[in-house]
């Protein structure tokens, strides 16, 4: 329901517009007591798919883990170890509750992020000549970059483009690149269950067609996990990655690789290091693989944080998901309708929004750019500095998803392998040589990305941001 009058940003026609946000008010209370220092600061902060926020008593409860007890080394039977080694077990079973995940399925490697938890999978599946990546052109860079592994393997890595408006995948093309998956090969795609761009949802309905084609699937839910339930008793994808501190603001440092257990054991890891082995052997030149999650684990894990991972779920489901998922809705629904009523002085749109208009199919990640009256695109960078100055905080660029970027800018492949050519660039470009080199066009857009406790207050905050560019 776009507003009709610019600048209405009254609460009783977001209320109408949005009745459902009002069963959400315990998250006012919440960020009120708990997340107090946003106000301190007089922040707005909108980049919530960068990372959450963490409440306070998240951090009291780490500490008091903390004080109270003495942690070890785990890989020992000693008490310190052992007292480790339990609480490692049940972040492990926390995991794997909070998703729905039954342990005779699935296994959680943890790993320091998302990005390590897709780096296990590229180095470790078993790419071999004729083997296939499949990968939508939306995807985080840590996606893209498995593809060096498959290339360097002999297997291809094929993209499936996305198409404006709203950047979703062509379903037709999507059928005909399933039905390519080669029999007996090893043939591994990749997609979002959420853009970190565009905030599309692609769909999970995905993953039982793909692999009832032949297709192992690789789910990157960082940028979902935060807002929506992802249920793995429902969906069962081959392997799954995600970020803590993008659901709950608090440790960083901590990710993981949810695998099915079959999935796992496909996996060959390229080497071996401390605790993933049961032996390994100078002499006699040999090593065996501990048979469990901790094969994939290198080295000694992040034990003292990871109890704040347990605390940070049990946090999540206190306020509950699907009140986080209805509220991030509502407020994403009335900044989407806000921002595609501004107008410029001329009556032109204001901004220019990548991805769904509606909340249909999308998440709490909004993405544009802002135009002036003579059609000409107003610079990120300009953006982002005005939006210090207000104390906003929102994310400009491409956010490491160049697909996304590439679509959504109009930035062609013939101009880029152009660009790629030049002498000058075969080993070396600047982030300002890229600018040179497509001439002119836009390299970048505006995110702004609502989550935790996101409330009315932060979005009007931002539609007003937005209105000063009207006549600039
Ligand atoms: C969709 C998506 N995948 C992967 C990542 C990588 O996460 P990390 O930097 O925590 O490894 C991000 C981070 O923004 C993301 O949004």
């Amino acid at each position: 329901m776009p507003i009709t009058d610019q600048g209405n940003l009254s609460p009783s026609v977001f209320a109408a517009a949005y009745p459902s946000y009002e069963a959400t008010r315990a998250i006012d209370d919440l960020q009120a007591r708990e997340y107090a220092f946003l106000d301190v600061q007089g922040q707005t902060y909108v980049d919530y798919t960068a990372a959450s926020l963490y409440a306070t008593s998240q951090l009291d409860r780490h500490m008091a883990v903390l004080r109270d007890r003495a942690f070890g080394n785990p890989h020992s039977t000693n008490p310190s170890s052992a007292m480790t080694m339990g609480f490692v077990a049940r972040a492990r079973s926390e995991v794997l509750r909070f998703f729905n995940a039954s342990p005779d399925e699935w296994s959680v490697v943890f790993t320091g992020n998302a990005s390590q938890a897709l780096k296990l999978v590229g180095e470790s599946y078993p790419f071999a000549p004729g083997d296939q990546y499949l990968l939508t052109f939306d995807n985080h860079n840590s996606v893209n970059g498995i593809r060096e592994f498959a290339r360097s393997r002999g297997a291809t890595a094929t993209y499936i483009p996305i198409v404006l408006p709203d950047m979703r995948v062509d379903e037709a093309d999507l059928a005909t690149q399933l039905d390519r998956a080669r029999p007996r090969g090893n043939n591994l795609f990749a997609y979002p269950a959420q853009s970190n761009f565009s905030g599309v949802q692609h769909p999970l309905e995905w993953i039982d067609r793909a692999r009832a084609k032949g297709w192992d699937v690789l789910l990157d839910a960082a940028a979902f996990t935060p807002t929506n339930r992802l249920d793995l008793g429902r969906w069962h994808p081959d392997f799954v990655v995600l970020s803590f501190y993008k659901i709950f603001g608090y440790p960083t440092g901590v990710g993981c690789l949810l695998a099915r257990k079959t999935a796992l054991a496909k996996l060959q890891r390229p080497w071996f290091a401390g605790g993933t082995i049961t032996v390994a052997s100078v002499q006699g030149d040999k090593h065996f693989l501990a048979e469990d999650e901790s094969a994939f684990e290198d080295g000694t894990l992040d034990f003292l944080a990871l109890p704040a991972v347990e605390i940070g779920l049990r946090h999540i489901e206190a306020i509950g998901l699907d009140t986080i998922h209805e509220r991030t809705r509502c407020l994403t629904g009335w900044l989407l309708d806000n921002l595609r009523a501004l107008r410029q002085t001329n009556g032109q749109p204001l901004v220019r929004l990548y991805g769904p208009l509606s909340t249909d199919r999308r998440g709490s990640t909004v993405t544009f750019n802002f135009y002036r009256a003579n059609g000409r695109a107003i610079d990120h960078r300009i953006v982002e500095e005005r939006a210090n100055a207000a104390k906003i905080s929102l994310r400009t660029g491409c956010f490491c998803n160049p697909g996304g970027g590439e679509i959504a800018l109009g930035i062609t492949g013939t101009e880029l392998s152009s660009c790629f050519r030049q002498p000058e660039h075969q080993d070396h470009m600047t982030i300002d040589d890229f600018r040179l080199c497509i001439d002119g066009k836009s390299t970048g857009a505006v995110r702004v990305s609502l989550g935790l406790v996101s409330n009315l207050a932060d979005v009007n905050r931002v539609i007003g941001f937005v209105q000063e560019f009207v006549g600039v």
